[in-house]
């Protein structure tokens, strides 16, 4: 049997790392990619699958009902791996809008979409920032942890998690969730505090921590999350949640001196600056129901895995410095625009 996964958001951070390791570890399956290359979705990403014909790239809006149906039917689509998102917490504190339009309407129009077309599962890559803040009094984020969410953009993925759940509970639909927590790895938009701060390091310009600096996240590598996602689309239970994390706490002093370290540049580039507006203060992941009922579990160390990401960016300069110029957004048109 073959499959045909629609990847939506595949040109993204989390997105392309997922169709890569699709494509290198599934032989069995077709890649139908859906991105509306918003600023975070970048076709140089996945420039060396261009001319892979287990790989289609489709650009669109998965707001566009008429375009998500046309493309389900027009190329069999059996399963969705729903990754598309308004991702970065610091835009949505400017303007929920589009966190709102993509994250919750956005997701309403796939599951619409997907219902009608008869797709086999529907798999919702949602966050562990839905269950809101562990503060200083410790304890993990459980799958029954009640949603509490801080911020606007995971109000909106936890109002998108809801929505999958209820096209299960009223509809039947098979889906799965879930909620992982911070990832990093090559390719994530340097907006977000791993790629930023190598990157301004390896400029030699400041790096702008938030508040004290001892707020703590838990990291998992992203091709430990891809692989993560494929285990729950192909074992996961019809319905259920599962928590997915690397049980690696850090606080981003450590982190950021890691990489300074891993840069060989100086600590004077810290610079304490004003912290985020709602900040939370700490997520950390239980992640034992993946583990004990589907077998998951991290392949790679933070030890080993944060400098190999520093070592991917230093030997991929290029790739952050175009899109910190804005060089990577005529990409598309230049490759796609004439076929
Ligand atoms: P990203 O911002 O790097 O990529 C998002 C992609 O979605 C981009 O390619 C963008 O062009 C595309 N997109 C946005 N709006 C769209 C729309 N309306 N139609 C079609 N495509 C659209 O995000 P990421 O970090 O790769 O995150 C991917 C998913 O994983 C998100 O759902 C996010 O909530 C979730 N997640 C991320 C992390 C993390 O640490 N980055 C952790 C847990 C869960
Ligand atoms: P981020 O990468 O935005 O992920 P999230 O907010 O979704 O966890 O931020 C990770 C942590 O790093 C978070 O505590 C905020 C902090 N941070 C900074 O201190 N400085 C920065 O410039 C950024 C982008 C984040």
């Amino acid at each position: 049997m073959t499959r045909v996964i629609l990847v939506t958001g595949g040109m993204g951070f989390i997105g392309s790392n997922l169709v890569r390791r699709i494509l290198e570890t599934r032989d069995d399956a077709t890649v139908v990619n859906l991105d509306a290359l918003t600023y975070a979705g970048n076709a140089e990403n996945l420039a060396d699958l261009e001319e892979n014909d287990r790989h289609v790239f489709v650009k669109g809006d998965i707001c566009d009902r008429e375009a998500v149906d046309l493309l389900l039917d027009s190329n069999g689509v059996t399963h969705v791996m729903h990754l598309a998102a308004e991702s970065h917490v610091d835009r949505s504190i400017l303007g929920a809008e589009a966190f709102v339009r993509t994250n919750v309407m956005g997701t309403q129009v796939l599951l619409d979409a997907c219902r009608s077309a008869g797709i086999e599962r529907f798999l919702h890559c949602s966050t562990d920032e839905v269950y809101g803040d562990l503060g200083e009094a410790g304890g993990l984020f459980l799958e029954d942890t009640p949603l509490a969410p801080n911020s606007p953009y995971s109000a909106s993925k936890a109002a998108s998690d809801m929505l999958v759940r209820a096209a299960h509970h009223t509809h039947g639909m098979d889906v799965v969730t879930t909620r992982c927590s911070n990832n990093y790895g090559p390719y994530q938009f340097p907006e977000k505090l791993i790629p930023l701060m190598i990157a301004n390091a390896l400029e030699g310009a400041a790096l702008p921590i938030y508040g004290d600096g001892k707020n703590i996240r838990d990291w998992l590598y992203v091709v430990d999350h891809a692989d993560a996602l494929l285990c729950v689309l192909e074992n996961g239970a019809a319905g259920r949640v599962y928590n997915i994390g690397g049980n690696c706490e850090q606080e981003n002093l450590a982190i950021v001196r890691a990489i300074l370290d891993a840069v060989g540049a100086s600590d004077d580039l810290i610079e304490f600056v004003e912290d985020r507006l709602g900040h939370d203060r700490r997520y950390a992941i239980d992640a034992s129901r993946i583990r004990e009922e589907l077998g998951w579990e991290p392949g790679f160390t933070f030890e080993e895995a944060l400098p190999a990401t520093v070592e991917w960016y230093v030997s991929n300069r290029e790739w952050w410095e175009r899109v910190r110029s804005g060089e990577y957004r005529d990409y598309y048109e230049r490759q796609y625009g004439t076929r």
